[in-house]
């Protein structure tokens, strides 16, 4: 049964620990900002939109796949080679996914907080954000909270560091993280950038107090639009696009939130179950997760797949130099290359980790009782564990530019 509760913000973690000041945290209405003029339609050369998986290659492949690459005007799109995976003659080392205590940034920085937003709702043992009626179905307790810092370093290992693509120089003044969920983005783009200012939004109160004094958050709907800015050099999404009910709107915000020639960057992954050497049944337990996902998420209005189709989005908005880089994240550590191999293993306990949260909400919405909806979860759980089965997702980088 659902409960309300109004909860004090969270304990200080260990990464507000290392030396920050804290951030002032706000909502919306303290920080006002009008809508301007819708932005004005660009032509754009039309663009291939991302090819699908490739099939399972004959022979191996270069066993570093990062990605390959095609140029259409206007457009870069590059799409990933296939994964070659470990043969019985690959040797691993024992200590390859040892993980560390905790995640750490660098900063040294500073700043505070309303409290109305703070408001939560426990369902099932997991807290989930209230603001704006709960509208987000997945929770957003310390085990989710973890979850999302876990996949902050597996992005950063299949980046190879960088935190975005899009070009935007050495000396960017203002920088935006919508979704930004624990801050983690904003927080090292922040002590990447010292003299940029960094805002974070989200609509659940779920950030650290300490982080650089450059940093601050707003609490707020993006799908609404009080948070506005002007003349922002980069506004970044990451696993955010996904969980939107107007993702065109957004764009709009986002388009008049940039200046001219500023950036816009979705890093996206598709929520659909991938597989090129046949080694997935089609009766795969993951893939059959996923696809009730798919279900359920649209069922709150949402698209957990528009990653394959933000190109026509970004266009509609007025985005031009359109460019996309498409990764390949193997689920689980199945690879030969050792950096796909902890990139999958990551991939793999963020997997495990969400099951118990689409178990909730999400089946839920598909009318599963709780027990048809936990013997799902325990098959996929399961099924995961088998690294045979050469499962991936893909993953999308779109970049963007505001016309100068
Ligand atoms: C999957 S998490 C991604 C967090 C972060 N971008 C990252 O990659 O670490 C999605 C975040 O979007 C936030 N969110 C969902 N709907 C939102 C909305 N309408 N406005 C603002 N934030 C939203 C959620 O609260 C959550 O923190």
């Amino acid at each position: 049964m659902a409960s309300d509760q109004s909860n004090p913000p969270p304990e200080p973690t260990k990464q507000q620990q290392a030396g920050k000041a804290p951030a002032s945290t706000t909502t919306a209405a303290a920080t006002k900002t009008p809508v301007t003029q819708p932005p004005p339609t660009t032509t754009q050369p039309a663009a291939a939109s991302p090819a699908p998986a490739s099939p399972a290659p004959a022979s191996p492949a270069p066993a570093s796949p990062a990605s390959g690459g095609i140029n259409l005007p206007g457009h870069q799109l590059q799409q990933p080679s296939g994964i070659v995976p470990a043969g019985p003659d690959d040797v691993h080392e024992e200590d390859e996914f040892e993980l560390t205590d905790g995640y750490e940034t660098a900063s040294a920085g500073s700043t505070s907080v309303t409290s109305s937003v703070y408001a939560h709702t426990i369902e099932n043992g997991r807290r989930y954000q209230h603001f704006k009626n709960g509208r987000y179905p997945i929770p957003n307790d310390d085990t989710e909270l973890m979850r999302e810092d876990m996949k902050h370093v597996m992005m950063m290992e299949l980046c190879d560091g960088q935190l975005f693509y899009a070009p935007i120089g050495e000396h960017p003044q203002k920088i935006l993280d919508i979704g930004t969920g624990t801050g983690i983005w904003a927080i090292e783009v922040g002590d990447r950038f010292p003299n940029a200012r960094v805002r974070g939004i989200d609509i659940s109160p779920v950030q650290p107090v300490w982080v650089p004094p450059n940093v601050d958050f707003l609490v707020d709907d993006c799908e609404g639009n009080e948070w506005l800015d002007k003349d922002c050099d980069l506004v970044h999404f990451r696993f955010t696009a996904a969980i939107l009910k107007n993702v065109s709107k957004v764009l709009r915000y986002t388009y008049e939130s940039l200046k001219p020639g500023g950036w816009v960057e979705l890093q996206e992954f598709s929520a659909d179950v991938l597989c090129d050497d046949s080694t997935m049944p089609n009766d795969d337990p993951v893939k059959y997760t996923y696809d009730l996902c798919q279900e359920a998420f649209t069922k709150f209005g949402m698209n957990i797949t528009i990653s394959t189709e933000l190109e026509s989005y970004l266009r509609d908005a007025g985005f031009v130099n359109i460019q996309c880089i498409v990764k390949k994240v193997p689920i689980g550590p199945w690879a030969r290359d050792k950096t796909l191999r902890v990139i999958g293993m990551y991939q793999k306990l963020a997997v495990q980790d969400i099951l118990p949260a689409l178990s909730g909400r999400p089946m839920a919405a598909l009318g599963m009782t709780p027990l048809e909806a936990e013997v799902t979860v325990a098959h996929a759980r399961k099924a995961l564990e088998d690294m045979t089965v050469h499962r991936y997702f893909h993953y999308y980088f779109w970049f963007a530019q505001k016309p100068k």
